[in-house]
């Protein structure tokens, strides 16, 4: 196969660094396209777990929010699906333990609260856990994207990791008052 070179643009003010597409990247690609199976699994995995969430929890608020990030999670598998189009890749999904954790933790809480706003209090701490992993995750296959010269695919993952940081602002601003009420509440 011929080898194909790519410009990135490394920041503002940074040299121009040229990644060739040779076994010198080859190591970091197969780290990307396998990190992107994990999330490609997770990410199917939460389209599961959520509406369990959504059962589960009281206040309309943060019904809506789950409801709405469902909807966003079911085109993000579409979108990874895309990333791995443009990356010339099958999509294939491989099992997150880390992410099938989150889950089980959200199941444990769930069944070790009554519900209500306690409930509701600890859905949201498992809930912006994924979150947190989501943001994690994306910001470096973002990055990992960038270096390999992959612009396409670096933006549609940006696009994904935004989504994650608003689900993560949204769950924020409804535990400040769903906290207060479960303060109170008997456990
Ligand atoms: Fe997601
Ligand atoms: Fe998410």
């Amino acid at each position: 196969m011929e080898k194909n070179s790519k410009s990135v643009q490394n920041g503002k003010n940074s040299p121009e660094v040229v990644v060739e597409n040779s076994d010198a990247s080859q190591g970091l690609r197969d780290l990307f396209v396998d990190a992107l199976r994990d999330i490609y699994w997770a990410e199917k995995a939460l389209t599961k777990a959520l509406p369990k969430m959504i059962k589960n929890a009281t206040s309309e608020e943060l019904i809506s929010a789950l409801e709405e990030h469902l909807e966003v999670t079911q085109q993000q598998v579409t979108k990874v699906e895309q990333v791995f189009e443009m990356l010339g890749e099958k999509a294939q999904a491989k099992k997150c333990e880390a992410m099938e954790g989150l889950i089980k933790e959200a199941g444990e809480i769930m069944e070790a609260t009554e519900k209500g706003v306690v409930r509701d209090a600890g859905i949201i701490l498992a809930g912006q856990k994924v979150e947190h992993y989501e943001i994690a995750t994306y910001g470096t296959l973002r990055s990992f994207a960038k270096i390999l010269g992959e612009d396409k695919a670096a933006s549609l993952l940006k696009e994904i990791l935004n989504e994650e940081k608003d689900a993560d602002v949204k769950l924020s601003a409804i535990s400040d008052s769903i906290n207060v009420a479960a303060v109170h509440e008997h456990a």
